[in-house]
């Protein structure tokens, strides 16, 4: 649970309208996290690691290539329907954005719903300051109480955020995706637990399309997808202290049109051996872990949905769907859903 109610929080440079909660996971609670996925019969690595600083910047260039869709179309479907989406919301609103990134798309509703207050979370700490402050610069009007948590846990807010206000969660860029569906569910229930019972949730959803549009997003022939997901081995490095060499491994994106989900991997080039444990920490727990050339550690999913199996999901979670909106291809869909 992100207690977030018991963790300190301080008004950075005197700046009352940003406050800051710490709950960052901790070293330890990833190297065991690492030693376990490692120990599996198909390797794999918790997608949270990606986002460290690095990480988030090769992020931020991934939503400018041209192959990767999701981000454009989901712009333009929040430029187009800013209002609408107001209109369905109280006047007094709290905004809660679930990995809020460099907070960008945020400022395309920020001016529309102006919420009282705005709560981004996210795994990656510098990035969550940075946007932050930047955030209070550009609207003089906004509170910003930022989490640094894993916004897979459930999130308890803070005593003092106990408002009447009505609360929107925001999860944009099909990071919903991102879960295996019996995940996302139990995911979507935490949040309506937050949201409470007026609260309402604006979601961005990839949908099923042609195998080949799918795999480009996830391929581009800048390389810059391969780069984000090997950073996650850079990132593992400096946290732990290990020695994984991401020259040894290959970036491979693959879609399965029976499972309806892009698999990302990283595939051993040779047969190796690694050592896992915290250099940092004197008698850390540590295993070998041996990969076979062409053996390949699993690093993330990304579930695509047609309307109507999301609109199954989210209803079994609690929700309603009022609204949803896509382009005209029907490549990537918002939905607006109410706590029901
Ligand atoms: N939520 C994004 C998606 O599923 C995350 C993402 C995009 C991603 N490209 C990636 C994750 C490459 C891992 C590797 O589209």
């Amino acid at each position: 649970m992100n207690d977030i109610q018991q963790q300190t929080s301080f008004d950075l440079s005197n700046r009352k309208r940003l406050r800051f909660y710490d709950n960052q996971p901790a070293a330890e609670d990833i190297l065991s996290e690492v030693i376990s996925g490692l120990s599996q019969n198909q390797k794999v690595l918790p997608a949270k690691l990606f986002y460290d600083h690095i990480g988030s910047k090769l992020f931020e260039a991934i939503t400018q290539l041209p192959e990767y869709y999701p981000t454009r179309i989901e712009i333009n479907l929040l430029r187009k329907h800013h209002k609408e989406i107001a209109d369905l919301l109280d006047n007094d609103v709290w905004l809660l954005e679930y990995g809020s990134g460099a907070s960008l798309k945020i400022r395309l509703l920020l001016q529309a719903i102006k919420p009282n207050c705005y709560v981004p979370m996210d795994i990656s700490k510098d990035f969550l300051l940075s946007s932050s402050e930047s955030l209070i610069d550009d609207y003089p009007w906004l509170n910003v109480y930022a989490a640094c948590v894993d916004y897979s846990q459930p999130v308890r807010l803070p005593a003092d955020m106990a408002t009447s206000a009505q609360k929107l969660g925001f999860f944009p860029g099909s990071s919903i995706g991102n879960f295996a569906p019996h995940e996302a569910q139990i995911f979507l229930q935490g949040v309506r637990k937050t949201l409470g019972k007026d609260g309402a949730m604006l979601i961005g959803v990839d949908l099923i399309k042609d195998t080949q549009v799918l795999e480009a997003a996830y391929n581009d022939c800048q390389g810059v997808t391969a780069a984000f997901n090997l950073n996650i081995l850079h990132n593992i490095n400096s946290v732990l202290g290990t020695q994984l060499n991401a020259d040894h491994f290959e970036h491979r994106a693959i879609y399965s049109e029976e499972k309806n989900r892009i698999e990302m991997h990283l595939v051993s080039l040779m047969d190796q051996i690694v050592n896992i444990s915290d250099a940092n920490v004197t008698d850390s727990p540590a295993k070998n872990i041996i990969l076979k050339a062409g053996e390949s550690i699993h690093t993330e999913n990304s579930y695509k949905y047609s309307k109507q199996s999301f609109t199954d999901l989210v209803e079994g979670a609690g929700f309603e769907v009022r609204e949803h909106w896509s382009d005209e291809k029907d490549y990537f869909s918002l939905f607006y859903l109410s706590c029901c």
